[in-house]
């Protein structure tokens, strides 16, 4: 079975490539590198044995995307490309709206131009907005806080109007909480551009060195101690979800949403302490105030994936972190190194 893997050569894409190629799928990746390395794909080959065909294109590109298609029999799309820089997003709202939807109709285009019936989408926690209470089930009110969050959303929406329209396809909605940590191999893991954004990434480059201290955001939230709770899940973890639910969603039409959560919420001054204890030194943090547009907690019932799926998350937060730090501190400079 060949699994078409957009986005592939990124963080959550990569992991995901290691375990289809473990798994016995053949791998098509398309992927236009504007957030990520071909070196990652090397590691991919590397960890696994196997290889992966890939095709640096661009899915606004039309031709370039239809070329892949064209050339590999697709049985299954898994789609992870996408920008996703919440802040970013803000400020270039055109840019989002265009690569991430105007991209998405590209490939559902294709889809069904060349008769492949099933996708797995890469959703968010972010379509729950503020969630009235925590844990999260899949069946909470959806709205959006910024336009990251509403491409997500839109697109969701738009899968589900085309399964509609089609009713033999197999979509997958899967809603990601908060993906963290890195292959056991220390072959591959997060490699964010510039300074990164989320908290993890942030905190392992406080650790090596690079950033002098964590700025903790908001420490007056109505939590245990004061600081955002999330629900923080081994990326392989995540990756492994994804070939569950090819596993045990393709050809069965319908719209399937799943959450791929733990089920545990955890504070920023939790995951400092655990990244601290995985380094081996007490790493420096400074109490700042609220970041705009911020939840105070947030956490997955991941239930119906582990009924229906057959998958839960296993690796606990010390392992995250550990594998981040193997990663990271091999990596300084991510897959420049
Ligand atoms: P990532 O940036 O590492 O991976 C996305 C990949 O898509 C990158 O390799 C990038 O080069 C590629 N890409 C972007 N636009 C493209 C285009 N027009 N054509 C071809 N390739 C393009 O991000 P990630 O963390 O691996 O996230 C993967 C997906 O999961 C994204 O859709 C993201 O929105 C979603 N997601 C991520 C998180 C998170 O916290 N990391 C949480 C929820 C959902
Ligand atoms: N935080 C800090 N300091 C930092 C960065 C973050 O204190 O330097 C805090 C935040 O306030 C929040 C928590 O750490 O309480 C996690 O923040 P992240 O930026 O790591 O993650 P978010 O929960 O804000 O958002 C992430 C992705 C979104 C995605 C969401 C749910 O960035 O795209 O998880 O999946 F939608």
């Amino acid at each position: 079975m060949t699994i078409l893997v957009t986005g592939g050569a990124g963080y959550i894409g990569s992991h995901t490539c290691v375990e289809l190629l473990n798994g016995g799928y053949d791998v098509v990746v398309l992927d236009n590198l504007s957030n990520a390395s071909e070196k990652c794909l090397d590691a991919v080959k590397e960890i696994t044995g196997k290889s992966l065909k890939f095709y640096k294109a661009d899915m606004l590109d039309y031709e370039a995307t239809e070329k892949v298609f064209k050339e590999n029999k697709i049985d299954s799309v898994i789609h992870f490309a996408g920008l996703k820089a919440v802040g970013e997003s803000t400020q270039k709202p055109l840019y989002y709206y265009h690569n991430n939807i105007t991209g998405t109709l590209h490939i559902l285009d294709l889809m069904k131009k060349y008769g492949v019936k099933n996708i797995i989408f890469s959703s968010s926690a972010t379509v729950y907005g503020t969630p009235k209470t925590v844990p999260i089930t899949e069946d909470f009110p959806l709205s959006t806080t910024n336009p990251y969050g509403s491409t997500k959303l839109f697109i969701e929406q738009i899968l589900t109007d085309v399964q509609k329209a089609n009713p033999d396809m197999s979509v997958v909605l899967l809603r990601y909480f908060n993906p963290i940590g890195a292959h056991k191999s220390g072959l591959m893991g997060e490699d964010p551009k510039g300074i990164p954004n989320n908290l993890l990434p942030y905190i392992a480059q406080v650790a090596v060195g690079k950033l002098e201290k964590v700025h903790v955001f908001g420490n007056d939230y109505p939590t245990k101690d004061g600081t955002g709770v999330r629900d923080y899940i081994h990326v392989v973890d995540l990756a492994v979800g994804h070939v569950k639910a090819l596993e045990k969603r393709t050809d069965v039409p319908g719209v399937h949403i799943y959450n791929l959560g733990t089920g545990n919420g955890y504070s920023v001054l939790d995951i400092i302490n655990a990244f601290s204890a995985a380094c081996g030194k007490n790493l420096p943090y400074q109490l700042d105030p609220r970041r705009p547009g911020d939840i105070a907690e947030c956490y997955a019932n991941a239930q119906k994936a582990k009924n229906e799926l057959g998958w839960t998350a296993e690796r606990t937060l010390a392992e995250m972190c550990e594998d981040s730090w193997r990663w990271q501190s091999t990596h300084p400079n991510g897959f420049e190194d």
